[in-house]
């Protein structure tokens, strides 16, 4: 089973108008339309319309992201976002379930899952974010967090919208340490996923889902993280705000 690979940067609260949109033009003229791998790049909120034109003025085909959204539709919902107002800034595809979501601003596991078929439902792809705190790792609960957050941020997802998940393991004690999980660590907690989504859905499916390393991807592990037969890319935090960073990892996926 041949999995395109996939590789995000997620951008998180960083850069301002002008870093922004020169940081877009950087990576599509370095990636272009970046054949053999899926790139998207998932931006703040305030400077997704100037990115998303970069990105269409160049042609590239780099994907328009967000790092999160509301599960509702409209409303008197202050500071938050909706589905549709991303669509109508173009973006394309949104992370749910956030590490720093989840742990910082406390999101639930089942908020995930509202906003995973919000973003579903609305016609968003979605990366869906899971991963264990450097206590759960300890207390050997890597393998039950991971399917507590998938089973939950997978409630009510049917099989044909899985077409448009992504999962992404993101081991909490690797995000933005420095410290990344093992290849071997990784792919065993890849596997595993895999083969609960083979039993959540069918081992057809679970083949074909792709499941991103995320926590402290860089240049230098790039390679080996993605050599493993389970992990189709990576979600990039800090390497992603470097243009000649963020180009290394994409083409370690290829
Ligand atoms: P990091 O972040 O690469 O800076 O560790 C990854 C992420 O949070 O998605």
């Amino acid at each position: 089973m041949s999995r395109t690979p996939t590789v995000g940067g997620n951008w998180k609260m960083n850069l301002d108008r002008d870093a922004s949109v020169a940081l877009a033009r950087d990576v599509c003229s370095r990636l272009g339309d970046a054949p053999g791998v899926e790139v998207a790049v998932f931006v703040p909120f305030p400077y997704l319309l100037g990115v998303g034109r970069v990105i269409a003025d160049s042609g590239s085909a780099v994907r328009l992201g967000a790092q999160d959204l509301s599960d509702q539709d409209n409303g008197a919902f202050t500071g938050e976002v909706s589905a549709s107002m991303l669509i109508d800034c173009a973006v394309k595809t949104v992370l749910a379930g956030h590490s720093e979501r989840r742990h910082v601003v406390g999101e639930t596991d089942q908020l995930v899952g509202a906003k995973t078929r919000k973003a579903l439902d609305s016609g968003l792809d979605v990366i869906l974010c899971v991963g264990e705190t450097i206590e759960q790792r300890r207390a050997g609960q890597t393998d039950a967090v991971n399917e507590r957050q998938v089973r939950a941020g997978l409630e009510g997802v049917s099989p044909g919208d899985m077409a448009r998940v992504t999962i992404a393991y993101e081991p909490v004690w690797a995000i933005g340490t420095g410290m990344t999980a093992t290849p071997a660590d990784a792919q065993d907690a890849h596997a595993k996923i895999r083969a609960l989504l083979g039993s959540m859905y069918s081992s057809v499916l679970g083949e074909e889902t792709r499941i991103q390393y995320g926590g402290s991807m860089k240049p230098g592990n790039a390679v080996e993280l993605m050599a493993q037969p389970d992990i189709d890319g990576g979600l990039i935090g800090g390497a992603s705000l470097k243009g000649e960073d963020f180009q290394a990892i994409v083409e370690a996926a290829r």
